[in-house]
């Protein structure tokens, strides 16, 4: 059986559902999401979201910030457009049920503060944004009689008519796995949205949940869309290090509301790196951290926030403060010890300001695009606002497009050559390997031979990871693994071909921007890819 609907939806964070529900009332709503239906990024978002609230902020000081921070390549149109609906995205949100945190007098948000940021303009509940409102919209999505969930569905690839051979290309749908049934289903809509979050699982250490494999920008890929500056991937400098933590954050409202990094001996270092000392722009901070952890061969630094009224720190950040005491860490006596993560994908597919991506029927929404808001270096607490942002635009698009699904036949999916693996050794071998070379020479900082050592490995990774693909029955991690793959090849590409250090891309080879002509964005499209190992490692030597 065929299931089919006005609107295909993959994934369920803040760009998923609050697309579903701007579009529930007037549109049929399949949401499929691989885990259950309130994980992701999302989930975890910690500081909030930034938006033009505060009597002495403005519209043209938050897109300053966010030009500033992108190093040169934002698209100021599109910074311009977020910006000018962060207001409205906020009161949408109101409207939706979600609480945020208000001044003493009960009157006017409480905004705080984040790196690059000139104004205090986070709108926040608590330490924990993205649980108020993932959970709010959840409740909202579960009682729309409009929307079918599918929670534990997998999207394997979308369909598309040149995959099947027919004319004039477009997108129909996908072939989704039912991970309890174990069964791969065919979704057909007239539209189909990628909101399937970020990539940063394609590093050994990061702030993201499992879910976030890249699997959107691998499947827009594979259909043909073009990606763009892949190779700016966003290390958070403050994720708790301790060997039972796996990926929690320290936000950086901490450092915004008075944390201070420090060196074991108790000295702070900031200063020395930026005049901003910690609310430096998230690249430096991180940066500077690897610097020192380098320099004095040390495992980790340290965040402390101690010195602020153990009261204020306990209100303020209960969800910090709760998961530290669980690990034995009082943070309003003693200092946290912190790493920097990965933990945001600023590059993806590339889209336009309705969403839109380069396949007709086709959008993508959330961390998933590259809509040029971010440039070389995402403003914190601005992607919770693009998610919204773009949502809103996408929906209404739709609202203005076709609803009947393309008549064309869709074959069901054939397993028949296939069979289950006794290997599933090779599954999880490449995906340590894989994300182990990732932040050994695709990290914080890059040099060439890094990148081709990096290249090379991964072209025989791919080869091999499509190999097994193709002889045996499809599972969860085995699509994982080949998303994250494809999308590690992404960024290393990307990587290789940006011969300058820009934003988050910091490389000792080209240690400077270049200036020799303004700042390009790096565009990768499936029409020029070289597909073989050897034209691939040639392309990037
Ligand atoms: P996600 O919220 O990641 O949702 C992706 C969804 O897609 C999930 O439901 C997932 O299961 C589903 N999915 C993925 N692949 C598939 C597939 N193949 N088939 C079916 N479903 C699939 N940003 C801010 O602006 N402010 C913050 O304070 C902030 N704090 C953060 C703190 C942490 C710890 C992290 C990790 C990120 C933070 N960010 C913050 C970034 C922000 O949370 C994310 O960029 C944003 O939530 C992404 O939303 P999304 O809807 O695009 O994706
Ligand atoms: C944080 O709370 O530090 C995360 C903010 C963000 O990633 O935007």
């Amino acid at each position: 059986m065929q299931i089919e609907s006005d609107v295909l939806i993959i994934g369920s964070g803040a760009a998923g559902l609050s697309l579903a529900l701007r579009l529930a009332d007037t549109h049929r709503i399949s949401l499929i999401s691989k885990d259950a239906l309130s994980e992701g990024s999302t989930l975890h978002a910690q500081g909030g979201i930034a938006a033009v609230l505060g009597d002495d902020d403005s519209i043209e000081a938050h897109i300053n910030d966010t030009l500033n921070a992108g190093a040169g390549l934002c698209d100021p149109e599109v910074v311009r457009f977020v910006v000018e609906r962060s207001a409205a995205n906020i009161r949408w949100l109101l409207e939706s049920g979600i609480r945020f945190n208000l001044d003493t007098d009960g009157t006017r948000f409480d905004l705080t503060r984040e790196g690059g940021h000139s104004h205090r303009r986070i709108v926040h509940a608590d330490d924990a944004t993205g649980r108020a409102l993932e959970t709010t919209l959840e409740a909202r999505v579960r009682a729309h009689p409009n929307i079918d969930i599918h929670e534990h569905h997998i999207a394997v690839d979308l369909i598309t008519r040149a995959k099947l051979g027919l004319p004039g290309n477009r997108c129909l749908g996908a072939y989704v796995l039912d991970k309890e049934a174990r069964e791969v289903r065919v979704f057909r809509a007239a539209q189909v949205v990628l909101a399937t979050g970020g990539a940063s699982k394609v590093y050994l250490y990061t702030s993201n949940p499992d879910t976030s494999t890249g699997d959107g920008i691998a499947m827009g890929w594979r259909a043909g869309c073009r990606v763009a500056n892949m190779e700016f991937n966003q290390f958070h400098p403050t994720c708790l290090y301790h060997p039972r933590a796996k990926s929690f954050l320290i936000s950086e409202a901490v450092r915004g509301e008075g944390g201070r990094l420090l060196l074991p001996n108790g000295q702070t270092f900031m200063e020395r790196f930026d005049p901003r000392a910690e609310l430096a722009p998230r690249d430096i901070v991180a940066r500077a951290i690897d610097h020192e952890m380098k320099r004095l061969g040390i495992e980790h630094v340290y965040l402390d926030i101690s010195h602020k009224p153990a009261a204020f720190v306990k209100k303020r950040f209960p969800t910090i403060y709760r998961r530290c005491r669980e690990f034995g860490i009082d943070i309003t006596s003693e200092p946290i010890p912190v790493v920097p993560a990965a933990h945001y994908t600023c590059g993806g597919l590339v889209t336009d300001r309705r969403g839109r991506t380069d396949l007709e029927g086709l959008y993508a929404i959330g961390e998933t695009a590259h809509t040029g808001l971010h440039g070389a270096n995402r403003l914190a607490s601005n992607s919770l606002l693009e998610c919204l942002v773009f949502a809103e635009a996408a929906a209404e698009d739709i609202r203005e497009s076709g609803r009947e699904p393309p008549a064309d036949t869709i074959p069901e999916w054939d397993a028949s050559q296939v069979t289950d693996s006794d290997e599933e050794v090779v599954v999880s071998h490449n995906w340590d390997e894989l994300r182990r070379f990732m932040w050994d020479y695709v990290g914080i900082v890059r040099t060439d031979k890094r990148l081709q050592r990096a290249a090379h490995r991964a072209a025989l990774l791919l080869d091999e990871i499509e190999e097994y693909y193709g002889d045996f029955v499809i599972t969860g991690d085995l699509l994982e693994l080949r998303n994250i793959a494809v999308v590690a090849d992404l960024i290393i590409r990307s990587a290789l071909s940006r011969k300058e250090s820009r934003g988050l891309h910091y490389t000792l080879d080209y240690p400077e921007p270049d200036r020799r002509h303004p700042p390009r964005n790096t565009v990768l499209s499936p029409d020029n890819y070289p597909e073989s190992e050897e034209t691939r490692l040639s392309a990037g030597a």
